[in-house]
């Protein structure tokens, strides 16, 4: 049997419950292909999960974003919080057991935001993807490089290490779905294209294959989810890494952006003719750079046929598209 096509839908934080209620909608209303042909989890914001899952159509499912290692404990007000520099290592959030409590078969397990932003470790990660599979959760694991890492030729390698760092401590993959995030800035112009995502698709699967079975290799669904980041999110999740390389990417988005709004702003002092033709394609580059708008990298409605259509893309790991109507399109784009 074919694996089936998986779309999670992402929604980071984001939403109010009037919000919500208009994406759930959306959602229940779409004409998109059976359960037999597509899986679609939603994965709302922790204190939207029991409203989203009372509201949301029996066929889609839902995932929380995140859940900790081991059992809950004292940790007022925590929802999900791990941060090396707090030298928590019994920090409490949303568990796992929690989870199964509000009837919640999915969560999300190390996202590059968590990665990079909170420094969750591969082994962290293994560690909770572990302790979820063990409560009967189901595990979205994510795994991608940075753009130093894809720079210096490391793709492989990084991803492999993150899902060894799994495959240590799980044997069986039947409930895991593997995601994969590039973590490319836009500031940086490079773009994930159909073809860079199956090449590498196809390296965890051999990876996979040998290293845990053919079987696992066959049957596990490596879904696609593109990463954009703004040139501010770029800055600071290279802060204090001493990275030449991602000096040099940060001073590359700058150089860009704020040289295309200067050459904009030049071209209509001067009344350039030329140039006033594309003042504001400039503009519009600024912005997407220093706003994180998407240019690409991303899925959405217009590139997810192409991206489908990769013999080892099994799916998606939506995003910012996931809160618009386009999820629809890309739910479709299973068929
Ligand atoms: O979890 C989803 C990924 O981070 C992709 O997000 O579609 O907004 O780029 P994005």
């Amino acid at each position: 049997m074919g694996r089936k096509f998986f779309v999670g839908g992402n929604w980071k934080c984001n939403g109010t419950t009037e919000e919500v209620k208009k994406i759930v909608n959306v959602l229940n209303e779409g004409q998109v292909p059976s359960q037999d042909v597509v899986e679609v989890v939603i994965s709302p914001p922790f204190v939207f999960l029991p409203l989203v899952k009372s509201l949301l159509k029996p066929d889609f499912h839902v995932a929380a974003q995140n859940c900790w290692v081991k059992k809950g404990g004292a940790f007022t007000g925590e929802v999900s919080l791990f941060h090396s520099k707090f030298k928590f290592d019994e920090s409490c959030l949303c568990s796992a057991e929690m989870l199964v409590n509000l009837g919640i078969p999915w969560v999300i397990l190390g996202h590059s935001e968590r990665r990079l932003i909170l420094n969750e470790s591969n082994e962290f990660v293994g560690d909770k993807v572990k302790y979820a599979l063990s409560q009967g959760i189901k595990v979205i694991a994510c795994v991608g490089e940075t753009l130093e890492q894809r720079e210096s030729g490391s793709t492989v390698d990084v991803v492999a290490a993150q899902t060894k760092a799994i495959s240590e401590r799980v044997s069986d993959w039947s409930n895991i779905v593997l995601a994969y995030e590039p973590v490319w800035a836009i500031g940086t112009g490079k773009v994930a294209t159909p073809a860079q995502a199956q090449e590498v698709h196809s390296e965890l699967r051999k990876w996979l294959h040998a290293n845990t079975s053919p079987e696992v290799a066959e049957t596990t669904r490596i879904i696609y989810g593109g990463l954009q980041l703004s040139f501010l999110m770029n800055v600071q999740s290279s802060k204090g890494k001493n990275s030449l390389r991602s000096f040099y990417a940060n001073v590359n988005s700058c150089v860009l952006g704020y040289g295309a709004v200067m050459a904009a702003v030049l071209a209509r002092v001067l009344q350039l003719p030329f140039w006033r033709i594309h003042e504001h394609v400039l503009c519009m580059y600024l912005f997407l750079i220093a706003f994180g708008i998407p240019v690409s990298g991303s899925v959405n409605g217009a590139n997810c046929k192409e991206l489908a259509a990769q013999p080892d893309v099994d799916g998606f790991l939506v995003g910012g598209a996931s809160l618009k109507p386009e999820f629809i399109d890309i739910i479709k784009s299973a068929e």
